[in-house]
């Protein structure tokens, strides 16, 4: 059963004691290590540590990296994990295993499927965001367009962006909840209008992955990207994650042409041809050891619900 508490003035304390007690997560606050009387609400920016995230760092460090050094890419399969860890993600945000990669940062991200979405809607010269959406997701649109004189970014209020496209529009790039208000976009609303005029949808999930409910397949979400160190838990440096929807896989392709997005990556020649599906689309570079910090706190969260 999900219980909702609002309240205008501030609560009394059996009040909240009793919202403590039909937490469902409140199990949860014994696998996390905050320093004693700390009350920590800002996971919005930092998720704190976890006794599973700082022994898989250890072992990471200590025995993976300390111990088998180099063949670690291949013993403890370093080299999947963007797509190990990403199947892990995609339970959280309603995709599919093979739809999300932990790779490169969110701003990187953006990046490479802002581009990968205008290639693909290439007689359109429309991308459409809101005013206050993160900074950084405004600086990415700007800088994935510049010099290309045939698009715009064009900003419009909340309320404006669902009848604000239209058939110029060639991606609608929306952060899902939002940074400072925590206003959340009908994701499924905006993505069926996208839809109907044939615009793609670009979805920024920092402040929802982990926080609340997402189904990117139900609501036939074109591509997202989240950050791993806030309600993922996955620490300072943590790498992001990347959604692209299935129906993309055979089209979409990342600017940012990695080796390890190479069909044959250890093949070493000189020109670049994409792996199928996720890789080509999404992956540029490889695993490093915080992979290991997040993908235990992502494996958690489902069976909370
Ligand atoms: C909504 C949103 N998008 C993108 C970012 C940028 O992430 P990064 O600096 O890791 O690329 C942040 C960082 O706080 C954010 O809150």
């Amino acid at each position: 059963m999900k219980r909702r508490f609002a309240f205008s003035t501030a609560p009394a304390p059996d009040i909240v004691l009793a919202c403590d007690r039909a937490d469902l997560l409140a199990r949860y606050r014994q696998r996390f290590e905050l320093p004693p009387g700390t009350i920590y609400l800002d996971g919005n920016s930092l998720g704190a540590l976890s006794t599973d995230a700082r022994e898989r760092l250890h072992r990471v460090a200590c025995v993976e990296w300390g111990e088998s050094l180099i063949e670690s890419w291949n013993a403890h399969d370093w080299i999947s994990a963007p797509e190990r860890v990403g199947a892990k993600v995609a339970r959280l945000i309603g995709a599919r295993a093979d739809e999300v990669l932990v790779c490169d940062s969110t701003s990187v991200n953006l990046f490479k499927l802002v581009r990968a979405a205008l290639d693909l809607r290439p007689d359109r010269s429309v991308v459409l965001s809101e005013p206050g959406n993160f900074a950084t997701d405004l600086y990415v649109i700007e800088g994935a367009i510049a010099g290309d004189a045939s698009r715009t970014l064009r900003l419009e209020p909340r309320e404006r962006v669902l009848d604000a496209i239209d058939g110029h529009t060639a991606l609608v790039v929306l952060t899902h909840v939002h940074y400072k208000s925590a206003a959340m976009h009908d994701l499924r609303a905006i993505t069926d209008r996208a839809h109907e005029h044939g615009a793609l949808v670009l979805w920024d999930l920092s402040h929802s992955a982990g926080a609340v409910e997402l189904d990117l397949d139900a609501a036939a979400a074109d591509m997202a990207v989240g950050c791993g160190y806030k309600y993922l838990n996955g620490g300072p440096g943590a790498p992001a994650f990347l959604y692209l929807n299935r129906a993309h896989h055979a089209t979409a392709l990342s600017p940012l042409r990695g080796w390890m997005g190479h069909a044959r990556p250890f093949a070493f020649v000189d020109h670049y041809e994409p792996a199928p599906g996720m890789r080509g689309g999404g992956r540029c570079h490889r695993a490093t050891s915080s992979y290991g910090l997040g993908s235990r706190s992502w494996q958690w969260r489902p069976d909370a619900r």
